[in-house]
């Protein structure tokens, strides 16, 4: 008998399947993602498909390599023809909030580098409003952090938390960085706005908010179907 496979594992197994032979691949980050990597992997072994990844993250970059999955950068390979990533929330614009896992920057250079982005999700992470079960991770450089914090909390009228260790220390991203995880009482109001207003604060790296940039959401179910939303 074949186990049913969880959400996470069915949206990451049909997204393997847009996989081709030649794809140059933007490998995201997370628990979702790793599903993707090991069934994509299953693929590269049973058909011999050529495929190089570009990856999000030192720990997907890991995992890609005990997989026996080919990993390159971008400097080698600017652009990509897709990219396969996880979310944090997905709203019916398909826009998206990520950085759950700390990794949103090297996401959204990835992204933006991808001639297709494909979300994999579990249950649970459709919402009508952004912001509403998830806080939006904000990655800021260390120097003045304290300012670039409370410069974040005027622009956005959000309470922003900066994202700690298990030991209490600060959470230090892949490129150094810090995370603020930001709590909207009402949820985002305007994506677009906010996106701007945040950008424009020195210290602020890059803001978890994907907006334009998602063409596809394959959504894994409790039976193991697959929802699959074009955009
Ligand atoms: C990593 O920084 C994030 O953007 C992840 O892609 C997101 O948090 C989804 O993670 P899971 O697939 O683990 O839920």
């Amino acid at each position: 008998m074949v186990d049913t496979p969880s959400p996470k594992q069915a949206a990451g197994i049909a997204a393997a399947q847009l996989v081709q032979t030649g794809m140059k691949l933007g490998l995201g980050t997370g628990t979702t993602v790793a599903f993707f990597l090991e069934a994509l992997a299953e693929r590269i072994e049973k058909e011999n498909l050529e495929v190089i990844g570009v990856s999000t993250s030192v720990q997907t970059a890991e995992l890609a390599e005990k997989l026996g999955i080919p990993i390159s950068d971008l400097e080698e390979y600017p652009a990509l023809d897709l990219v396969v990533d996880g979310a944090d929330e997905v709203d019916p614009e398909f826009r998206l909030i990520k950085g759950g896992g700390g990794a949103l920057l090297r996401e959204k250079i990835v992204a933006a580098a991808s001639a297709k982005v494909a979300i994999i999700i579990g249950t649970g992470k459709r919402v009508e409003r952004l912001g509403t079960t998830f806080l939006l991770p904000v990655e800021i450089i260390p120097f003045g952090y304290v300012t670039t914090r409370d410069c974040v909390a005027n622009a956005s009228g959000s309470t922003p938390y900066l994202r700690t260790t298990e030991e209490g220390q600060p959470f230090v991203t892949d490129n150094g960085n810090y995370i603020l995880d930001c709590k909207f009482e009402q949820g985002i109001a305007n994506a677009e706005q906010l996106h701007a207003d945040l950008s424009q604060i020195p210290g602020v790296a890059e803001v978890g908010l994907f907006l334009n940039l998602c063409d596809i959401v394959f959504e894994g179910q409790d039976d193991g179907q697959v929802i699959t939303l074009n955009r």
